[in-house]
């Protein structure tokens, strides 16, 4: 396996679109949901949800402004590091709202039903690589937006129309999906072991997240949905990367067993942040999305939610063609046209080693907007 240097991670990691699609347009009928939609939705974090704001702050960089990334649904390059659609954008479409905007639009932008500053690439913790969007930025982003809402507002009355209204800066949903680079990003290109990172990473993580939590409170805001950190362990990314090495023993699905610990044990620690948080900060009502869950139970079941294939559980759909994974960092997704798209993505739930195809992120909002859904847990209210 060649070495991959942090370059090319920073690309691999780097993701994104063509900000030619109205992504205002896309409609799509789905069954109402037990979630009530909120009044606009905020969204922070990286590629898993960056519908745009990477491509447009660094045009031309990222693999996932080439095809075959968007084919699924937007049939073209859609700044999204996937197929399709993020989860994001799955809960837009269940609460029928128009997709939720990146902050970086430069097309007429409509921020009416919220605004979206993830940016591919973006750490929680205050560090510029790969890129300088790390959380603190994009809640300070969030601060300056809201300031000029506000301002607007008073000013010129037209500006209601494509802005969030102002009691939805108190009543929205504040999403919060950001760490995994922070891990990756240290296990890979700096090099250092699982039980580095967990002591010292994963505590500057938690306290980034805790902050950003804070800050927006600060702010006003009440409701948050933090999602946990996927189960890196099983992606071919990592499967790839980790072999032959000191962390590549598996477990009975296949996946790696010391990434996927040290997963569970951000995750754990991160339950304990947020029901702290959610006793200490004044009416919120913070909930976690149990992405991890989801994901060991889709790999360890893959017809259980119709549709994925066990063959290809631990493959990517776009690689180059070959090994257990369909997976090289040589020949990636977007970046080489010698890999190719599979035929059928929505039988994988990983598109391109490490991001998600639009059926997984489907199926997961399926999921969490079940009433009582045990991937959504919010902590009891006080
Ligand atoms: C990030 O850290 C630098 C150096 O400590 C500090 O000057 C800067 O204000 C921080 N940025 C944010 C957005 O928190
Ligand atoms: C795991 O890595 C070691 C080297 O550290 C190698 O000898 C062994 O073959 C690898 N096992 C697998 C299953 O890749």
């Amino acid at each position: 396996m060649a070495n991959l240097t942090s370059y090319d991670l920073m690309i691999c990691l780097w993701v994104i679109f063509n900000f030619s699609i109205d992504i205002g347009e896309a409609k799509e009928t789905q069954k109402p949901t037990s979630l009530p939609p909120p009044p606009a939705i905020f969204v922070f974090g990286d590629s898993l949800s960056d519908t745009g704001n990477a491509i447009a702050a660094f045009p031309f960089l990222a693999d996932a402004e080439n095809s075959p990334y968007g084919d699924t649904f937007f049939h073209a390059p859609s700044g999204r590091f996937s197929d399709g659609r993020l989860i994001v954008d799955f809960m837009a479409l269940a609460w029928r709202f128009p997709l939720i905007q990146p902050y970086f639009s430069n097309i007429v932008p409509n921020f009416r039903h919220g605004i979206n500053f993830a940016v591919s690439g973006a750490t929680a913790r205050n560090v510029t690589e790969p890129v300088p969007f790390f959380l603190p930025f994009q809640t300070d982003h969030f601060v300056r937006f809201k300031r000029n809402v506000i301002a607007s507002l008073k000013s010129n009355k037209k500006s209601a129309s494509h802005v969030p209204a102002i009691r939805s800066f108190e009543d929205g949903l504040y999403m919060i999906f950001v760490g995994v680079n922070d891990i990756i990003i240290s296990l890979f290109a700096n090099k250092q072991p699982p039980s580095t990172v967990v002591k010292n990473i994963i505590p500057q993580v938690l306290e980034a997240i805790a902050k950003a939590v804070q800050d927006l409170h600060k702010e006003g805001a009440k409701n948050f949905m933090v999602f946990n950190i996927p189960a890196i362990g099983c992606t071919p990314l990592l499967l790839t990367l980790a072999s032959p090495g000191p962390y590549n023993s598996t477990d009975a699905m296949g996946c790696l067993k010391d990434y996927n610990e040290l997963v569970r044990f951000f995750n754990h620690e991160l339950e304990k942040v947020l029901s702290y948080l959610n006793l200490q900060l004044k009416e919120s009502k913070i909930m976690v999305a149990d992405i991890y869950g989801f994901m060991l139970e889709a790999i360890a079941h893959p017809s259980k939610y119709g549709g994925f294939d066990e063959a290809v559980k631990l493959k990517a759909c776009c690689g180059y063609g070959g090994g257990p994974y369909n997976y090289s960092p040589l020949v990636s997704c977007g970046k080489d046209p010698e890999a190719k798209s599979c035929s059928d993505p929505s039988k994988y739930t990983s598109w391109d080693g490490l991001h998600l195809t639009d059926a997984f992120s489907g199926k997961f909002v399926g999921e969490i907007m079940k009433e009582s859904s045990s991937y959504l847990r919010p902590f009891k209210l006080h």
